[in-house]
């Protein structure tokens, strides 16, 4: 193990498990877990409820303005494993996670001041290292000398089974195909946006997670952390 505390970069594409193989790689390694998605899911839902959002437009000059009012942390619930995101001290977590939110968070993400103010914030939070960060720009913007790049990936029809199977089993009413086509939306607009878009960092490491579990890439992941002298 080395004497810096690592950081560990995660990058892919929307619902290909990028959160699960991050929250049990830093429990692994007695890390700190940091979900940059939430984020800009927090300051969507920040817009959507001053009514910055309407019919998908976005009122931008209102969204700068308020920008520092909008304060996000993280708690960690052991019991459920749980990295709790609040916005101004109120927990967020299960309205952040909703189709609504899901619809509007790429328009918000491609916004340059929005994504100025995050990854300041991100920088500030994992800058003693020992955090392991998930997101589109941890391992080309946000820590681009991070000690590891991943780069995750799955088919869109995989991931959306599982973005599916995740809200019906939290009750939530949805329909596949309108699921597919956010996913498909959100790699589009994600992968093509002027600001950061997603893109492999030439010195990441790619993992394909369409036919292997969970436990399988954990397992991947130490393996390379220890062929590193990270783990
Ligand atoms: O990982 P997620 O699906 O919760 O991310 C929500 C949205 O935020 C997604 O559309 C892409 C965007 N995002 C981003 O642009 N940059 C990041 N570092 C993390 C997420």
């Amino acid at each position: 193990m080395q004497d810096k505390k690592a950081i560990i970069a995660i990058d892919g594409h929307s619902s290909c498990g990028k959160s699960t193989v991050a929250k049990d790689l830093a429990k692994e390694l007695g890390f700190v877990y940091i979900d940059t998605g939430a984020m800009y899911r927090t300051v969507t839902l920040f817009a959507m409820r001053n009514k910055m959002i309407v019919d998908g437009k976005i009122d931008e000059v209102a969204l700068l303005q308020d920008l520092s009012d909008i304060n996000i942390s993280f708690k960690y619930q052991p019991e459920e494993k749980l990295n709790e995101t609040f916005l101004n001290g109120e927990s967020v977590e299960q309205q952040i996670r909703g189709l609504e939110v899901s619809n509007n968070v790429s328009a918000i993400s491609a916004i340059g001041f929005v994504r100025k103010r995050l990854v300041e914030l991100q920088q500030e939070m994992g800058k003693e290292g020992g955090i392991v960060m998930d997101g589109r720009d941890i391992g080309t913007v946000v820590f681009p000398d991070a000690d590891l790049k991943l780069f995750m990936t799955a088919s869109a029809e995989i991931r959306a089974q599982r973005r599916f199977d995740e809200l019906t089993t939290k009750g939530e009413a949805v329909d596949f195909n309108a699921i597919l086509e956010n996913v498909k939306q959100r790699d589009h607009i994600d992968s093509t946006r002027e600001e950061s878009p997603l893109m492999q960092a030439e010195d990441a490491v790619v993992l394909d997670n369409s036919h292997i579990n969970k436990e399988e890439q954990l397992e991947w992941i130490i393996n390379v952390l220890k062929e590193r002298n990270l783990a």
